[in-house]
């Protein structure tokens, strides 16, 4: 297959460099790194053995190209290297919204897969959608997305922007629900503190029950609700006319727009 060439190695592609290294599937020596300024985990990479800004011989030692830069960048990083690769390079993309048809053009027409992760791959619990007409690229993006975390294929491209909505963008809809719920703790009398780690360590436990036990929320959320209890008298604001459930609706709507947008 040869090696793996990452362009852009920031905060996802260092959470992948992360999550494969755990998970035993790439030792440095299996990555190339192109990026000017490569994050914390590429560099360690880097001094580990990963190639860093390799030549154009290098590049088509090749397999995987990984496209991990900022959706805007995306065009001029394939262009600077597009010519470089072997034919049969596969490209794997993450750029949110950009198009499998786009990039697979723009990379001389080479097999493309589209994956939207999230940056629990670090600890190999990360989520992937992904969507690829080619099965050998498919193929490629399951094994190296499996390895780090879960996987759901989409069977339409147009899915990728609600999965992105769902998912990629979704880690920082359940932060900002801690920060907002260690705001509220600290109103309500707590002090900074003790709200602070309340909310933390109530949040991570109840996922991580989620996770394991394996049950329906639904259900989770009923056992923990007695009738006319404290907990009934939060979830009547939480999931009443204006609660979670339109305001979601709302910001992953915002999101999937905001993919479309940026896909172009
Ligand atoms: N972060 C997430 O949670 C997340 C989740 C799902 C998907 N994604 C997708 O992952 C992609 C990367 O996001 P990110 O958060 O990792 O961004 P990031 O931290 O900005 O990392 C991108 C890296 O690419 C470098 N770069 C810029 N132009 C380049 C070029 N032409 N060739 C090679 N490297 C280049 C950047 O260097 P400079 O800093 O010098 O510009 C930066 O180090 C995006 O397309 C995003 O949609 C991110």
């Amino acid at each position: 297959m040869g090696p793996l060439l990452m362009l852009g190695a920031g905060r996802m592609g260092g959470a992948l460099i992360s999550g494969w290294r755990l998970a035993g599937l790439m030792k440095p020596q299996d990555l190339m790194i192109r990026d000017p300024q490569p994050g914390d985990e590429a560099q360690a990479a880097i001094a580990a053995g990963a190639l860093h800004d390799p030549d154009a011989a290098a590049m088509r030692r090749a397999g995987i190209v990984l496209l991990a830069v900022k959706p805007q960048l995306w065009r001029e990083a394939a262009a600077q290297v597009s010519e470089a690769l072997a034919p049969d390079a596969v490209i794997i993309s993450i750029a949110a919204g950009v198009a499998a048809d786009d990039i697979s053009a723009a990379f001389g027409g080479r097999s493309v897969a589209r994956i939207m992760p999230t940056t629990a791959a670090a600890i190999g619990q990360g989520t992937a959608s992904l969507y690829a007409a080619d099965s050998h690229a498919a193929d490629i993006a399951r094994r190296l997305f499996g390895a780090v975390g879960a996987v759901v294929e989409l069977e339409d491209e147009s899915l990728m922007h609600a999965a992105t909505a769902t998912s990629g963008s979704a880690p920082a809809y359940l932060y900002a629900f801690v920060e907002a719920l260690e705001g509220a703790g600290a109103a309500a009398g707590l002090s900074p503190e003790a709200a602070r780690t309340l909310a933390r360590a109530t949040i991570s436990g109840a996922a991580a029950l989620l996770a394991e036990s394996g049950a329906e929320p639904a259900e989770l959320r009923r056992q923990v609700t007695s009738p006319g209890g404290t907990t009934q008298a939060a979830l009547e604001v939480l999931m009443g006319p204006d609660g979670l459930a339109p305001l979601l609706e709302r910001a992953v709507a915002a999101a999937a727009e905001r993919s479309r947008v940026l896909g172009g």
